[in-house]
């Protein structure tokens, strides 16, 4: 049976760091025809070739794919008030494909420890699993704009927390059975029915996990000043989305944090945390180790590819201890120069 990938790499640095990650997973899975990859046009690129930034024929592309890897999107600069911002379309992807849960793990390598701004032995033993709500909250809320105001409205229904809470716990139970719920009760309505919703289901349907509750302020402390005391954390669109880039941290380099992005069905979106990177966009120095992550999540969660999954899991993991670091690590490999050696790791196995 033939998978169906459908690829937007967007802007920036995000089609250096989608063809990176295609090629190896192609490599991984290795049978030519057990994978049709089509590429999409999405984002700034695809606005300034036909007018939109999500066309429509991406779109359907996308619904008629089994997954979707997405590379980043932005617009250089500002743009006049009259131009959408580019970053709308990934909400509206997100949204098209029902992926309200985002997966994101933060498991530093061994041989990364030191390129943490975080002393060694703090980052040491840190595993943490992100659970961050996608498709709700202030992000998604009714928005008003005028000259001299403006709002964002968060909302969330229960049915959206209880979905989001059942997933973490899910993948709790599959890990220590410890699950921290992060808001900001003790200020937000949308906290306290996120709290009230968690303290049920967890005590209907999860006896055996253990639950804490930090509020958002206080876990922006905790995550540097005790991140290997957490194992899964689940947390609003808002939160997630800030707390995960300083997490990343954790393991040397926004680069290096994989994304996945799942919902009812089989069909999720993966992509790599970072964004368009305009900094060293076209230099060729992008690093690809999240986008290639986020390409083991996709062969095990939507296509069914679980040895093809663990073969460059362990690849990557090869590549980045033999000390195949791009600038931001600390190294001086190239992109091309971390798919030479990802591609020859998975040759040896
Ligand atoms: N998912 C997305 O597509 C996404 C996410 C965040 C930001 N954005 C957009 O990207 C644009 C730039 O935003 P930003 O600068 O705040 O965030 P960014 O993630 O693009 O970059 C932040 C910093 O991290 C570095 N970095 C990020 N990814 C890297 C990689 N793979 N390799 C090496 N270095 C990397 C950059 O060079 C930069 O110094 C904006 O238009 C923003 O809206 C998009």
């Amino acid at each position: 049976m033939t998978r169906h990938v459908a690829v937007l790499e967007g802007d920036g640095i995000g089609p250096e760091v989608a063809r990176a990650a295609v090629q190896v997973m192609q490599a991984a899975v290795g049978d030519p025809a057990a994978l049709e990859v089509g590429w999409h046009p999405f984002g700034w690129s695809a606005y300034e070739a036909g007018g939109e930034a999500f066309p429509d024929a991406t779109r359907a592309a996308c619904l008629a794919a089994d997954a979707v890897f997405f590379g980043a999107v932005g617009a250089p600069g500002t743009l006049p008030p009259e131009v959408p911002r580019p970053e709308r379309a990934l909400l509206e992807l997100r949204a098209s494909l029902g992926t309200w849960a985002n997966l994101r793990p933060v498991r530093p390598h061994p041989a990364l420890l030191d390129a943490s701004p975080l002393r060694r032995e703090r980052v040491l033993g840190t595993d943490i699993l992100f659970v961050r709500e996608l498709t709700g909250g202030l992000y998604f809320g009714p928005k008003e704009s005028h000259p001299d105001r403006a709002s964002d409205t968060a909302e969330y229904s229960v049915g959206e927390i209880e979905r989001v809470i059942r997933q973490a716990a899910d993948l709790a139970r599959g890990r220590s059975g410890r699950l921290t719920s992060v808001d900001k009760a003790n200020v937000l309505a949308t906290s306290r029915l996120w709290r009230q919703t968690t303290d049920r289901v967890i005590a209907e349907d999860y006896p055996d996990i253990t639950l804490e509750h930090v509020l958002v302020d206080a876990m922006a402390m905790h995550l540097i000043a005790r991140p290997a005391t957490f194992d899964v954390v689940v947390t609003s669109n808002l939160f997630g989305d800030i707390l995960t880039d300083e997490a990343a941290m954790l393991t040397g380099s926004l680069g290096m944090l994989p994304s996945a992005s799942v919902g009812d069905g089989e069909r999720g979106l993966y992509e790599p945390v970072h964004g368009t990177a305009p900094d060293i966009a076209g230099r060729g120095i992008a690093n690809p180790y999240g986008a290639m992550r986020s390409m083991v999540w996709m062969l095990r969660l939507s296509l069914g590819l679980s040895e093809a999954a663990d073969r460059l899991d362990q690849a990557l993991d090869d590549a980045v201890a033999a000390g195949s670091h791009t600038p931001d690590l600390g190294g001086r490999a190239t992109t091309a120069d971390v798919v030479r050696d990802v591609l020859a790791r998975l040759d040896e196995r």
